[in-house]
């Protein structure tokens, strides 16, 4: 991989610098309630796709530490205040993990391909990226060959993920271009709670190269923090029946991959988009992030669906906003129901679409 790095010698200490682009990531079935202890550990298996098409570009320079000074942070090139407070979090949670943070000052300049406040998590990407720039630079003060040594026995990407996750546990499993699967699952090869993995065996060609449009119903703030409603998990009343069943969905989602079973694909999918707001619903406090044009546009996906029996589903993320999965056969057919029956639901008219399964990539 052609990792451009610059190795610029001061008085006694080297400049390390890293940039990637880190896809955002759809789950399919949900990570949603943590494991107590430990940082950050999901109570259940979950899996993905990356969105290769809405994505994090993240440079980190580490220069020589003169002050007290971790990190500074700019968006774009601005500094964002409001956006300090996550980082600073996020390094003082890894700096056991990463010893030689202590000795640098992180410059971090972070953008994102797709417009701020349109209710696309933006965590995942953000800190996907943040974690393979920080893996590489490690990799670089320890003298490894960028991208083939291993750190704490991990490889690179299991080390960009198992970083990421700290920051924000969906970040984890946006590394590879296969479905990524973060969490404990007899049903995965190799899977663990510290890192994503990419599903092993072969996928059935009719669930490659799907795409995703994301229909934009509200591009407001959430009015319950991601964060927040984990939380809630711990004395959620079904806790422990929807754990189940995400263990259990997983194991069928993987069987419905390998062996192309789309009509099933689609039944959990959208199942787990439903039990991940049902779980909101039944918090206590409990809350709600749909909104009127959430469910317009998932009932018209079901009759799009049930009048044309082309393979699409609908799945939802923390937040008002509809993603339509579909086989990118079936493209132009898609986009025309979209733009002639979903875009009067859309504020603004506004959607994003996306390829799935493209992995991060390597910027100056
Ligand atoms: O990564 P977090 O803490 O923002 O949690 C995100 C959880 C969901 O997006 C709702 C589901 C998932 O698995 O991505």
């Amino acid at each position: 991989m052609n990792v451009e790095h610059a190795q610029n010698h001061t008085e006694n200490h080297a400049i390390y610098s890293a940039g990637y682009q880190c896809p955002s990531n759809i789950a399919l079935v949900k990570y949603w309630g943590k494991k107590s202890g430990g940082v950050q550990l999901p109570a259940n298996p979950s899996i993905s796709w990356s969105l290769g098409d809405l994505y994090a570009s993240t440079v980190v320079h580490a220069l020589p530490r003169e002050n007290d000074q971790a990190f500074v942070f700019t968006l774009g090139g601005v500094s964002k205040a409001s956006f300090e407070p996550k980082i600073a979090s996020f390094l003082t949670k890894i700096a056991s993990d990463c010893p030689w943070l202590i000795d640098f000052t992180l410059h971090i300049d972070s953008q994102n391909n797709f417009p701020h406040g349109t209710g696309i998590a933006s965590s995942a990407a953000g800190f996907g990226a943040l974690g393979l720039c920080l893996a590489h630079i490690e990799q670089l003060i320890h003298g490894a060959p960028a991208l083939d040594g291993r750190v704490n026995n991990m490889d690179f990407w299991q080390r960009s993920s198992y970083l990421s996750r700290i920051g924000s546990g969906s970040a984890c499993r946006s590394m590879f271009d296969k479905p990524a699967v973060w969490g404990l699952s007899e049903a995965v090869n190799g899977s663990s709670d510290l890192f994503a993995v990419p599903l092993d065996g072969e996928i059935h060609p009719d669930l490659q190269g799907w795409k995703d449009v994301v229909l934009i119903v509200d591009d407001g703030e959430k009015s319950v923090s991601s964060t927040d409603g984990h939380a809630l998990l711990e004395a959620h009343p079904y806790a422990g029946a929807r754990f189940g069943q995400a263990q259990k969905n997983l194991g069928l989602l993987v069987e419905a991959m390998r062996s192309g079973d789309v009509q099933r694909f689609i039944a959990i999918v959208e199942s787990e988009a439903l039990q991940l707001h049902s779980m909101m619903m039944t918090s206590l406090p409990y809350y709600l992030l749909m909104r009127p044009n959430t469910l317009a546009i998932i009932e018209k996906i079901w009759q799009f669906r049930e009048s044309s029996g082309l393979p699409l589903c609908f799945t939802l993320d923390a937040g008002a906003n509809v993603h339509l999965l579909y086989d990118g056969k079936i493209d132009k057919t898609l986009m025309n129901f979209v733009n002639t029956t979903l875009l009067p639901y859309c504020k603004n008219g506004q959607y994003l679409c996306s390829d799935t399964g493209k992995r991060p990539a390597a910027i100056v």
